[in-house]
């Protein structure tokens, strides 16, 4: 068993004997889901709050089932209709929920840091659910589970990550966790979706799909995230697709059992073929939306391991 965390903010920093087990520990609420199962008493008594200042149906929706799956009392709060619209500050939001001795906050914001800030702040343990540009760590974990269980394992593999990297914290969380599990990952994007810091980040950088497909295992679709562009960064979207749209065309580059993958959601016709996102051999989107549930679950477990309060 692993020292508990804290707060699960970032990938970055993770070591890979950290990832594993949290990884392990996903795969047995995988098997416990499936048998239709839950185990109640785990936080019996604990409260965890959905703090999302920015739109979610996955995320959102699967720490509430994770919640609610290890007996948590689950809140949902709505930004849309809550003080924040008074003016109320993301900090005075915080102690104000802090003062409600809440165990477990999960949080979205469109501003990069604004996790690790409340993290400060506050007593219950922090979930980034997705930081701006930032990071996006539960959907690394339930990527890196979802690949595991098809491949049987994340090193040596060669993952290429495709689309709107610049704007993408699930780019960013899954380059940290999958080159930190020896996996080798490429970026393939227009050079105006790249980021500055890619070479930091130790990627190999394409601007062709054919050539960063090629001979990959993993091949992961990403939206273009145009709320977060100042325009003119792609051309139309019909452009934009036909030369990094994923259909079965740039598709054939990759490994013959390649699998594809998308983290939601989903723009057909954009950056992916409705074809290729619905096959049932190659695409693996459903899947991930399952292992997202386990994988929250396991981070509720280890977070709550790590408090001190008496249930
Ligand atoms: N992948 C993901 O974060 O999806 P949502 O925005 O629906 O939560």
């Amino acid at each position: 068993m692993i020292a508990p965390h804290r707060h699960l903010l970032q990938i970055e920093g993770m070591h890979p004997p950290q990832i594993e087990t949290m990884l392990d520990l996903a795969e047995s609420y995988v098997l416990l889901n499936r048998s239709g199962k839950t185990q109640r008493d785990l936080l019996r008594g604990r409260t965890l709050i959905n703090l999302f200042f920015e739109d979610s149906t996955r995320t959102r929706t699967s720490f509430e089932l994770a919640g609610k799956r290890l007996g948590a009392d689950v809140i949902n709060m709505s930004v849309s209709t809550s003080s924040v619209n008074k003016g109320e500050t993301l900090l005075d939001t915080a102690a104000t929920l802090n003062a409600m001795m809440c165990d477990l906050l999960v949080v979205r914001h469109d501003q990069s840091g604004a996790p690790n800030l409340l993290a400060q702040k506050v007593d219950a343990a922090v979930i980034n659910a997705g930081d701006g540009t930032h990071e996006h760590p539960t959907q690394a974990l339930l990527d890196a589970l979802t690949i595991r269980r098809r491949k049987g394992k994340l090193e040596g593999l060669v993952v290429a990550i495709c689309g709107d990297i610049l704007h993408s914290r699930v780019a960013r969380s899954n380059i940290h966790l999958l080159s930190a599990m020896g996996s080798t990952v490429r970026v393939v994007a227009p050079p105006t979706l790249i980021p500055a810091d890619a070479a930091r980040l130790g990627v190999e950088v394409f601007h062709d799909m054919a050539k960063g497909l090629a001979g990959a295992d993993v091949v992961m679709a990403l939206r273009l995230q145009r709320e977060r562009m100042n325009g003119g960064m792609v051309p139309s979207a019909r452009e934009y697709f036909r030369f990094y749209g994923l259909d079965f065309e740039k598709l054939s580059h990759a490994r013959p059992d390649a699998m594809v993958m998308h983290p939601g959601p989903m723009n057909r016709g954009v950056e992916i073929d409705s074809a290729v996102a619905d096959d049932p051999v190659r695409s693996v989107i459903k899947e991930q939306v399952e292992m997202g549930v386990a994988v929250r679950m396991a981070v509720l477990d280890i977070l709550s391991r790590g408090q001190n309060r008496n249930v």
